[in-house]
């Protein structure tokens, strides 16, 4: 594969795990996930992980998913892009749930730390949701996953995925979606 093949296919195989944490912003709220009980003096969790946050996150995720493997599947993609694999039903869920639940373990590690909800972690903040789809979906879809994640797509993802949310907090941000651009 090219170095812009490798892209896009890191890129693609990704967006099931980067719009769990878009469609949480969007639609989150109500009941945190840890029902508000503190462990040893901090939340367990705190008031931004919510259970319609989450499960709106993995919903989106695994529709996303399932649009893009019905693309891969009926050829509506250009042949140009006839390199871009379909996702089995048990990646799509790793890849979204994976996203959200490390997101969550993100935010334990926070409350553990004495990060107030909304404090920044530079580097877990950007990268806590791709270690999570990895490892969920590795555990959910061993074999698609050791497939279509080779070195050189995993080596990828871990360099554009920063950037990526760095640019879409900011955008989320200014749009008055999120209270800190991160
Ligand atoms: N959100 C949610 N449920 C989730 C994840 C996110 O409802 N499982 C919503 C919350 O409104 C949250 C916002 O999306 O405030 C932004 O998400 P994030 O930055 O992950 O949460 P923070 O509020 O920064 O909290 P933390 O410090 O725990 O990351
Ligand atoms: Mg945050």
């Amino acid at each position: 594969m090219s170095v812009v093949e490798t892209v896009v296919v890191a890129v693609w195989l990704m967006l099931p795990a980067y719009v769990p944490n878009n469609a949480a912003v969007l639609f989150g709220g109500g009941t945190p996930v840890d029902f508000g009980r503190e462990w040893r003096g901090s939340r367990v969790l705190g008031d931004g992980k919510t259970w319609r946050g989450g499960a709106a996150g993995v919903t989106a995720g695994v529709a996303l998913a399932l649009v893009q493997t019905f693309a891969v599947v009926e050829g509506f993609l250009p042949d140009s892009l006839s390199f871009l694999p379909a996702f089995e039903p048990l990646a799509a869920l790793g890849l979204a749930l994976g996203a959200i639940l490390g997101d969550m373990g993100a935010s334990f590690v926070k409350r553990r730390t004495g990060r107030e909800r909304g404090a920044p972690f530079p580097g877990v903040d950007q990268l806590d949701f791709v270690v999570g789809a990895f490892v969920v979906t590795a555990i959910l879809a061993s074999e698609w996953f050791f497939e279509v994640f080779t070195v050189e797509v995993v080596v990828a993802v871990l360099v554009l995925t920063p950037a990526l949310h760095v640019i879409t907090n900011f955008i989320a941000y200014r749009l008055g979606l999120k209270d800190e651009p991160w």
